[in-house]
């Protein structure tokens, strides 16, 4: 469905907050909207008059009714660009291209790629370690495309597909930022996109062919392979699938290892700590995926997640009449709800706006109480391998070093597509004698 479709239907009996200030603090003008009105209210968003629902109760009575209710609001421009990827696709179909893709993401498949990552996180670790960086976010955003290429495609870095994996890949990503509607046709982006996206499936289509055959290992792509051969075509192409995992990786997982990274340079005595778990992770790299292990790397994963979600909103469309917070909505309203709205509740969270990793590790929060990965139908496919990811980095990064920040943390900040640094931030790792 398109932006275009979706005249706004009134929601006349839900409360309404101004959007004043949603451009520079979007968190702050949510956080207030329902301080005063509680999880649900309405706003302007975008110029379109929308639903917003928060606060953990709002979100999880969201997720309980959506299934039928809500559809994943997507443009004409997403619907052209990702075909049938997962996102876009709705009922059976999209439950079917679930349940084929998720065992290559989670659970016992992710042992298998702690080796590869490890070898495309050394080498970038190394150089901060020698040189620091100019531009953290720059460089986080790289290693994540790279890290995704060899675990989704078996692509290494350095191998004759990578270079041509990346060149496309950054041409369809700037497609995503042509206008949603009609003009897209006018927009060279757009046209440039649409021929990237074929040139990744024959990118696609290759190592698909090699990953049946003599493909380097530690990659999900035999396991997809497998799983889409016989697949039923209300579940979508692989290629397309594909693509999707590997857009919703990249800018969601950078920007979580970009404030990881800036906390622990504020945060001294807890980097230690971390750095402590990273050296047993060099020793013994299956903690990585070990239940239980690295308690405190988790934390710095749990607090950063809340301090700094990286998604501000998702959006959806109603596509029949439905209740939230004892508000009726109509079909057509277009309703979003904040993945982080109800990360800074006192009542849950003291001090919410410190970072204070300590309290998921004292038992005083419970990382369950975030919701940065959403949930119901629609809730993150890549969450373990998310998590994986991040974890590696930090322990890779702390193993050489405890993280600085030579100019401060980042002063200006963008929220979308996700949270993160608009200014270059450099960034040093600081040898320290090994206790
Ligand atoms: C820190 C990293 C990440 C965060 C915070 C994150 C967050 C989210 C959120 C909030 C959603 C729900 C969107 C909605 O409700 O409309 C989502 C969906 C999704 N994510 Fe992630 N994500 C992350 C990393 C990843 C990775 C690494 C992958 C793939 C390898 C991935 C794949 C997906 C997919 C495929 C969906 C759509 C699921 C569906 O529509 O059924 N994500 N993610």
């Amino acid at each position: 469905m398109s932006e275009q479709s979706t005249a706004p239907a009134p929601a006349a009996g839900v409360p309404r907050h101004p959007d004043d200030g949603f451009a520079t603090d979007p968190l702050g003008v949510l956080e207030e909207g329902h301080r005063r009105h509680g999880p649900v209210f309405r706003m302007p968003l975008d110029g379109v008059e929308t639903v917003l629902v928060g606060t953990w109760a709002g979100s999880g009575e969201l997720f309980a009714v959506e299934r039928g209710r809500l559809e994943v609001l997507n443009t004409a421009l997403v619907h052209d660009l990702f075909g049938r990827a997962l996102f876009n696709l709705t009922a059976d179909g999209h439950g079917e291209a679930r349940r084929l893709l998720r065992p290559a993401l989670s659970g016992r498949a992710l042992a298998g790629y702690v080796p590869s990552l490890l070898e495309v996180i050394g080498p970038v670790a190394g150089r901060w370690a020698q040189h620091g960086t100019a531009d953290l976010h720059g460089q986080v955003r790289e290693l994540t495309g790279a890290m995704s290429a060899r675990v989704l495609l078996g692509i290494a870095p350095g191998e004759a597909d990578a270079a041509d994996f990346a060149a496309a890949f950054e041409k369809f990503v700037s497609a995503t930022g042509a206008p949603p509607g009609p003009a897209r046709f006018t927009d060279r982006r757009y046209w440039a996109g649409r021929s990237a996206r074929q040139d990744l499936h024959t990118v696609f289509a290759r190592r698909a062919a090699q990953a049946a055959g003599d493909a380097p290992g530690g990659s999900a792509l035999p396991g997809l392979v497998a799983a889409f051969a016989d697949a039923p075509a209300e579940a979508g192409p692989l290629e397309d699938h594909l693509l999707a995992l590997l857009i919703a990786a990249r800018e969601t997982t950078a920007s979580l290892l970009t404030w990881c990274l800036v906390e622990l340079a504020g945060n001294g005595e807890h980097a230690r700590l971390a750095a402590a778990e990273a050296r047993a992770v060099s020793a013994d790299p299956a903690l990585l995926v070990g239940r239980g292990a690295l308690p405190v790397l988790r934390s710095v994963l749990a607090e950063s997640l809340r301090l700094h979600s990286p998604n501000l909103l998702s959006m959806r469309e109603a596509v029949c009449p439905l209740t939230l917070g004892g508000h009726r909505i109509e079909a057509g309203t277009r309703v979003a709800y904040s993945p982080s709205a109800g990360h800074f509740d006192p009542a849950t969270f003291p001090r919410p706006y410190s970072f204070r990793p300590g309290r998921f590790l004292a038992g005083q929060a419970s990382a369950s109480r975030l919701w940065a990965f959403g949930g119901g139908a629609h809730a993150c496919l890549g969450r373990p391998l998310a998590e994986l990811m991040a974890l590696a980095v930090m322990a890779c990064v702390l193993q050489r070093g405890l993280p600085r920040l030579p100019d401060g943390p980042p002063s200006r900040i963008s929220f979308r597509p996700a949270k993160a640094p608009i200014d270059p931030l450099p960034f040093a790792l600081d040898q320290e004698p090994v206790s």
